[in-house]
């Protein structure tokens, strides 16, 4: 059989899978390296092995590729190697796509009905000492620190027994604890839930199971002091449509959205719900509570941003609905419903936001995310289409907004914060340059992004655009 990928656009220009494990060593840089910049960028993405079983896919059906930025005195190594999932290795020894269409097990190839097809593609996460790639679909995957070779899942030594672990999770940095949660946990289309907590050292002390409204894709979660948000927007599953070649997942405009409000410490049957009109929000920024107030600051849309997820009712895709705007939603955890409001944190739409490891589950000040202005020149790479072409920084307390835009031929990838001492610290964000197919690392002040960078780190090559990562500072044992 002959490989070739198909000429579309999750295939082509930047998105074109780069299949590569690679090494790079001693990477030039222009401008000085902040000393303050002493660690390890961890990051994954998807980057198809194989071309599409069914002659096209969806960007977020690739194979996971970790890969690593280590900063040490200034000199900057590179690293990437495919994760070797169960999936990866199958398909490795058939010499083709064996998994089908996303997530939809009645489109695989016979060989791999008892094969997890979870890609391990979404995020890069480092706790306890140990590195995983993480997809909401299966079970963490380790990978050692340094080699990113395969270590194999992880289920927390036998003890977990959900099926999935969501590729969002929190370090409380307050208690060094690992919070999680999963969806589809019992199996395949099921609403069972879990959420679970892993403690300082790594051990998994306590996994509680619940039941969704409905089955929906919890791509993120909420996490606070003293509460855990679930979020169960109508981005929704069913098996016999799956078994019937359809879809996992379709957007159901007429449906309501489910929000679930956990005391942290307490029991889930404790847990209550209450009801939003439709909605989607793939990513949190971060959540605290004031006593019972509870203050989320999310990237929402009027529908689910991915293109590739079709509306249930044959509706076109509309990019206005699915422009994801950073929201602050602010209710008593006492009454929800009466309480709850919802105020637009920044006019410029965008997606994934993140702030200081250092005040997950607590008040944070400042959000950055990659923000997309239409009317600049727009460059396709990633699962949306265009890449972000703004550097977004907002200061929610004052509500002062800046934005940092290259050159036009540019896109971000996610941007990576690196704590300081005794200031807001710097960001790290690749660029990906369009003309030149080429990708670089931007070094900035995290207070003005938009001075640009003190410093570029240049590569030799491209990124596919990778979706999430962490920050391991030196000798540090857990990430950001
Ligand atoms: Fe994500």
């Amino acid at each position: 059989m002959t490989l070739q990928f198909p000429a579309l656009p999750n295939f082509t220009g930047y998105n074109a899978p780069m299949r590569t494990d690679c090494e790079i060593l001693d990477l030039e840089v222009t401008g000085e390296i902040p000393a303050e910049i002493e660690g390890t960028w961890y990051r994954c993405g998807p980057d198809p092995r194989f071309a599409p079983k069914l002659g096209d896919d969806i960007y977020v059906n690739g194979d996971g590729v970790v890969s690593l930025f280590r900063f040490h005195r200034g000199r900057v190594e590179f690293r990437m190697r495919h994760v070797r999932t169960e999936r990866f290795l199958a398909e490795r020894e058939a010499g083709r796509a064996l998994f089908g269409a996303y997530r939809n097990p009645f489109t695989d190839d016979p060989l791999v009905a008892t094969v997890s097809g979870s890609s391990a593609n979404t995020t890069a996460f480092f706790h306890a000492g140990r590195l995983f790639a993480l997809k909401e679909d299966g079970l963490p995957y380790e990978l050692d620190p340094d080699t990113l070779e395969t270590r194999g899942t992880w289920d927390f030594k036998g003890r977990l027994t959900s099926k999935t672990v969501t590729a969002h999770p929190k370090i409380d940095p307050a208690t060094g604890e690992w919070l999680l949660f999963g969806y589809e946990a019992g199996g395949l289309g099921s609403r069972d839930m879990v959420f679970g907590v892993v403690d300082k050292h790594g051990n998994l002390i306590r996994e509680d199971w619940f039941e969704a409204p409905y089955t929906a894709m919890q791509h993120d979660f909420a996490v606070t002091q003293d509460y855990v948000i679930f979020m169960v927007f109508p981005t929704t599953a069913d098996v016999e449509r799956m078994r019937e070649g359809g879809d996992h997942w379709v957007w159901e405009r007429d449906k309501e959205s489910w929000i679930g409000i956990l005391p942290r410490h307490g029991s889930v049957d404790q847990l209550r719900w209450f009801k939003r009109p439709a909605a989607y929000s793939f990513h949190v920024g971060n959540a605290y509570n004031e006593g019972s107030m509870v203050y989320i600051d999310l990237c929402l849309s009027h529908r689910n941003a991915f293109p590739g997820i079709p509306d249930a009712d044959g509706a076109p895709y509309n990019p206005e609905e699915a422009a994801p705007f950073l929201t602050r939603w602010s209710f008593d955890a006492q009454d929800p419903e009466q309480s709850f409001s919802s105020r637009q944190l920044s006019p410029i739409p965008g997606e994934l936001p993140r702030v200081d490891g250092r005040v997950v589950a607590a008040k944070h000040r400042v959000i950055y995310y990659g923000g997309i202005n239409p009317e600049l020149p727009l460059n396709i790479s990633g699962p949306i289409g265009p890449g972000s072409n703004l550097l977004v920084r907002v200061d929610v307390e004052s509500g002062a907004v800046s934005a940092l835009h290259l050159r036009d031929a540019d896109s971000f990838q996610e941007p990576q914060l690196v704590p300081a001492a005794d200031h807001e610290g710097y960001l790290l964000v690749v660029v990906d340059h369009h003309d030149r197919m080429l990708a670089s690392v931007a070094i900035l002040e995290a207070a003005h992004p938009e001075k640009g960078p003190v410093a570029t780190i240049k590569l030799p090559i491209r990124l596919r655009d990778a979706f999430h990562g962490c920050w391991v500072a030196s000798g540090a044992s857990n990430g950001a």
